[in-house]
């Protein structure tokens, strides 16, 4: 009998500080960088964001995010057999923020390792998830994208300082008889690497390199919209299934052209989508499980319905988890 990896609950995290788009403009415009409500509303969708305080890092979002995840799944953070955690903002270059998450649980013992797919990392951590459970090696999995992507903005850059956010989501899995995840697909291609990057790092003692996030948006645009609709339906055809099962698109939430793109080339109206980007931003790996999360709260996704998370983002990575909620 095949083992799948079932969603027993979700839960999501956003700092306090929320900054409507008017609220950015105007802190940008005492730097002398210009921006406007109606210019990034018309190119993104995003009308707000969320900013970590100064003494929050992702392990600390990653963390509430986990709380509210096990309360709804019913269960207790010493049930777990392992924690991943997709971040491309880590609190620190080592431990990894899995380890730091586990602790904060008031737990031990079980692997806990970090994922680094940028925006693509929950579909990663998901299908790594996915595999374990299914070949027996963990029962109950807890998985969260967790972000501070304001830590690396370059406030100078309205090209890219506009369009992100801070926020973690998480999701409890469980090895069922029942589906579940139904079936799973990513992909990389490093010759993109300099599309979307954060060229710095740390170098005997001191950072090598400009360490905030560099982006040729109009490459990544084009790129994302083409793999957008390959993984979904290279996910759809190992599952045997058609765009027409499909009850909730559940993309990374990045732009909502790309995502109202995606939608209309897998003939799903835009009621289907989940969108949260107008009040998160792109939170990149954590805005998925975000978006979910809130779509489950709000009893839009019902349990029996057919889920596709569809991810892509620097590397250039991309990937989908197509599932039965
Ligand atoms: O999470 C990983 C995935 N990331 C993405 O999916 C991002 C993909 N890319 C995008 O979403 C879009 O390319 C952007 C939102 C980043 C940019 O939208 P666009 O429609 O491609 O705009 P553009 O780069 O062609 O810029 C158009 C104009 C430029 O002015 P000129 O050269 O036409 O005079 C920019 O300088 O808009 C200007 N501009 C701005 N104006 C006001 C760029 N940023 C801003 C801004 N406010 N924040």
């Amino acid at each position: 009998m095949r083992i799948y990896s079932r969603i027993l609950g979700t839960g999501s995290y956003l700092p306090e500080k929320r900054l409507t788009n008017a609220d950015l403009a105007a802190e940008l415009a005492q730097q002398g960088v210009e921006t406007s409500d109606d210019w990034i509303v018309e190119r993104t969708g995003i009308r707000a964001r969320h900013f970590a305080a100064d003494t929050q890092g992702s392990s600390d979002l990653a963390t509430e995010a986990a709380r509210k995840a096990l309360t709804a799944a019913g269960i207790a953070a010493d049930e777990l057999d392992l924690i991943i955690v997709a971040t491309s903002t880590p609190d620190m270059v080592f431990p990894s923020v899995a380890t730091m998450v586990q602790h904060k649980l008031g737990t031990a013992g079980c692997p806990a390792f970090d994922v680094q797919a940028v925006c693509s990392g929950f579909i990663y951590a998901l299908t790594i998830a996915d595999s374990m459970i299914q070949s027996g090696s963990a029962k109950r999995a807890l998985v969260i994208g967790s972000e501070v992507f304001s830590r690396i903005l370059d406030f100078k850059d309205r090209t890219t300082c506009v369009l992100f956010g801070d926020g973690a989501g998480a999701v409890i899995l469980e090895a069922s008889d029942q589906p579940g995840i139904l079936a799973t697909d990513l992909h990389a291609d490093g010759k993109y690497k300099d599309i979307l990057c954060v060229p710095g790092h740390v170098n005997k003692g001191g950072i090598l390199g400009d360490p905030v996030l560099k982006m040729d948006g109009q490459a990544v645009f084009k790129l994302a919209v083409g793999v957008l609709e390959e993984t979904a339906r290279a996910s759809l055809a190992k599952a045997n299934l058609t765009d027409a099962d499909i009850d909730w698109l559940i993309p990374h939430q990045a732009n909502i052209r790309i995502m109202q793109s995606t939608a209309k080339k897998l003939k799903m109206t835009a009621d289907k989508v989940v969108v949260t980007v107008d009040q998160h931003g792109n939170t990149s790996a954590a805005s998925i499980p975000l978006a979910l999360d809130t779509a489950v709260r709000d009893g839009r996704i019902q349990r029996g319905q057919t889920l596709m998370l569809e991810g892509v983002g620097g590397g250039f990575t991309w990937g989908s988890v197509l599932l039965r909620y």
